[in-house]
């Protein structure tokens, strides 16, 4: 990502920064966390802008577990968030946090007479003058009045679940003689693959095994897993983040893509 910045809220001028950085706080693929305090030290030296992507992964901070993970986070000059995915919102609900709000203001504030009206002073910003939509829903009521509703305890409990769970996924696969880790949980994300440890596969037929496995646990309704592919290795990805998932579940989930990979590895040898 790359984008000039305003005049920064230590007056330094950041335009001729170039390049601005984003770290991931939860990588779309693995889950995987940037070193996000080095980047904040290095970013602070430099006088650079430093973005933190949490648009998955974010939300952690909300449990012990992934505010220890996060570390590092809140030096951020501002943060992506998607509270439709680890906030468990319906969509969308996309957000972004900025540390010093008139840096947005600076770049996207516009008067025209028509809005004349609007202007009540420092307590009651205009949020058309923090982002490029003019009329806008709001987006925010829903996040609000689900915390209202059911608390940030139960938010805090159901994502530190999530982690936990990937967690315990991890050692299921570690345990199995069929299954070969191929990134270790972070942030409720675990990446693995059929891979059995004592017999030799290759490659392309690795990459069958483990498309039958996604496509069966897809069409028999086992469980809704995903793919994606890590250093050119197709791999299966457990993202467990729906507020209601289980560890029986988790479990029943590993164990179908056990059974689903014995089956494929023995088509393979036909
Ligand atoms: C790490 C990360 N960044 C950005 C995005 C994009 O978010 P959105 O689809 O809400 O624009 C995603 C997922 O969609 C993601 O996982």
């Amino acid at each position: 990502m790359s984008g000039r910045i305003p005049e920064d809220h230590h007056g330094r001028d950041r335009h001729d920064a170039g390049n601005v950085p984003g770290a991931n706080a939860g990588a779309a693929s693995t889950g995987a966390i940037d070193p996000l305090e080095a980047m904040a030290d290095y970013c602070e030296a430099k006088g650079i802008w430093l973005h933190v992507d949490g648009a998955y992964g974010g939300f952690a901070v909300i449990c012990d577990e992934g505010k220890q993970a996060l570390r590092g986070i809140e030096r951020a000059d501002s943060i992506g968030l998607d509270a439709h995915k680890w906030f468990f919102q319906p969509y969308q609900a996309g957000c972004l946090l900025v540390k010093d709000v008139s840096t947005l203001e600076k770049a996207f504030a516009f008067r025209h007479d028509v809005l004349q009206d609007t202007i009540w002073g420092a307590n009651h910003p205009n949020m058309s003058d923090r982002g490029l939509q003019l009329s806008r829903s709001f987006g925010a009521l829903k996040v609000w009045m689900s915390i209202q509703t059911f608390g940030m305890a139960a938010f805090r409990e159901a994502v530190a679940r999530g982690m936990q769970f990937a967690v315990r996924a991890q050692e299921y696969v570690g345990e199995s003689s069929v299954m070969e880790l191929l990134n270790p949980s972070s942030l409720g994300i675990v990446c693995f693959r059929i891979n059995p440890a004592e017999q030799e596969v290759d490659e392309k037929d690795l990459e069958e095994v483990n498309k039958t496995v996604l496509a069966r646990m897809f069409w028999e309704d086992r469980a809704f897993i995903t793919s994606t592919s890590l250093n050119g290795k197709s791999s299966l990805r457990l993202c467990i983040l729906n507020h209601t998932t289980t560890w029986n579940d988790v479990q029943e989930a590993l164990e179908s893509i056990e059974r689903y990979g014995i089956d494929a590895l023995a088509s393979t040898r036909k």
